[in-house]
């Protein structure tokens, strides 16, 4: 059972107003040069796949778990033939990717929270094995607060047809990097609950040094990057 199928249909109303136009705008010069093969970790519903195929035009695994995004990112590939005919939709989670040939980059966008450390080491093991040398891993971060365990606040409203959606959110427990948060997915009409659910879940917001020792561990070395982004590259 996909736990967060009931917040696919709120998922790009909400991320066109958050991550996504930053990602538009930071990712393409970092994938400059990258013509064979990309690999995008926890591709969604597509968002960023989009904004990959256009900045590049290498062929791209687009890897997936959850049937509800990836319903979404395979009706937005049919919308685009020649995108359709270069991604190719894993399945899958990142553990267990395994493509055919290695690739020149790995793109992974707002998916790093979704793996505990433990995890994440089997992460970095798993995608050193899938870049080629000199290939470069792409990721967003941002060191963050500590989260405080509160109230349930608003965090996204939005009309569709006669229809608002909105997307509520509360901090329920934290403790070191992990952060249990409950989501309230909402649709009103006339200002009436029509709809609810909500999803709890467990993300992960390991500090930059944690990061940094993780990924040195694994061979990989830091490259310059825009704020908000980090390029990691293994050696040639
Ligand atoms: C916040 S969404 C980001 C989607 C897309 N990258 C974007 O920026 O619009 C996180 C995605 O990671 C996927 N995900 C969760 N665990 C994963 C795993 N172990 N391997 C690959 N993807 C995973 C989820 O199903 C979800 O689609």
């Amino acid at each position: 059972m996909d736990a967060n199928a009931v917040a696919v249909p709120f998922y790009d109303l909400w991320h066109e107003d958050g991550h996504v136009p930053l990602i538009r705008e930071l990712l393409p010069p970092l994938l400059a040069g990258v013509r064979r093969g990309v690999i995008e970790i926890g591709a969604g519903t597509g968002l960023i796949t989009e904004v990959i195929a256009r900045a590049t035009p290498a062929e791209i695994y687009a890897v997936e778990p959850s049937l509800g995004m990836r319903s979404v990112l395979v009706s937005r590939l049919a919308q685009d033939p020649p995108a359709l005919r270069r991604v190719t939709v894993l399945p899958c989670g990142a553990l267990d990717v395994d493509v055919d040939e290695p690739v020149e980059a790995v793109v992974m966008i707002s998916v790093l929270q979704s793996f505990s450390a433990a995890e994440r080491a089997e992460l970095w093991r798993v995608l050193a094995r899938q870049l080629e040398p000199g290939g470069r891993l792409l990721f967003n971060w941002r060191q963050r607060g500590a989260a405080v365990p509160g109230e349930l606040v608003s965090m996204g409203s939005y009309p569709v047809g006669r229809h608002t959606y909105e997307v509520a959110g509360q901090v329920l427990d934290a403790s070191g990097e992990s952060v249990t948060s409950r989501f309230v997915y909402r649709t009103r009409q006339r200002g009436v609950v029509v709809s609810e659910d909500e999803v709890v879940s467990t993300s992960h917001w390991p500090a930059g040094e944690v990061l940094v020792a993780e990924l040195k561990e694994q061979g990989f070395v830091a490259e310059d990057a825009p704020d908000g982004m980090q390029v990691w590259s293994l050696p040639a």
